[in-house]
């Protein structure tokens, strides 16, 4: 794993796709031992959870469940804007349905209260987050995710569906912002 440049900022290993795989195996058993139906509805959050969810998904292997996307975005460049746009809607009806979001990172805590309720509003059955990466120094309102696959610092991170500027979704490996020396 070697350091990434991009737009002029380094970009060092963090977390290998190894631990990466280990960790979403174990997030997939605990949603599958506290699911309490049999038809979940999984809401994958565009764009950045497009890696983790389909990871999860496959890993969950729940042959009646569901799975559809919604798209936020609320980051511009290494920092949260603090404004959340929903920039693609749900189409499925989930009155009554047991819903977990799949998200990216939950930072702010912005985005993950803006999407709960927004998704409470059509009264689902229950509502959980399952993200892959929770900064808990960073939380400024709302709760932490049900699910996390890792806490990690205030860091900014990229890499495994997280971008930076739209840039670096596709890497095996997730990456940590280089503090200057
Ligand atoms: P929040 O609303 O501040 O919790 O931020 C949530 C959104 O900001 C996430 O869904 C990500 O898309 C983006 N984000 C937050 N932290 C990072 C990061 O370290 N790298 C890349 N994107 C991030
Ligand atoms: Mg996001």
């Amino acid at each position: 794993m070697a350091e990434i440049n991009i737009k002029g900022l380094t970009f060092e290993p963090f977390i290998s796709r190894e631990e990466i795989a280990k960790q979403v195996e174990r997030v997939a058993a605990e949603i599958k031992r506290d699911c309490l139906t049999k038809c979940p509805i999984f809401i994958c959050v565009l764009n950045g959870a497009f890696m983790f969810a389909a990871d999860l998904y496959r890993a969950i292997d729940m042959p009646e469940s569901e799975i559809t996307f919604i798209r936020y975005k609320s980051y511009e460049g290494t920092h949260s804007t603090g404004k959340v746009k929903q920039i693609m809607g749900l189409v499925e009806d989930i009155t009554d349905r047991e819903v977990i979001i799949i998200e990216d990172i939950v930072d702010t805590g912005h985005t993950a209260l803006q999407m709960r309720a927004d998704i409470m509003a059509y009264n689902p059955k229950s509502l959980k987050i399952a993200a892959l990466l929770f900064k808990p120094d960073s939380l400024q309102v709302g709760q932490p995710p049900e699910y996390a696959a890792f806490n990690i610092p205030s860091k900014f991170i990229l890499g495994y569906g997280l971008d930076f500027d739209e840039l670096a979704r596709g890497t095996h490996d997730i990456y940590v912002l280089k503090s200057k020396e």
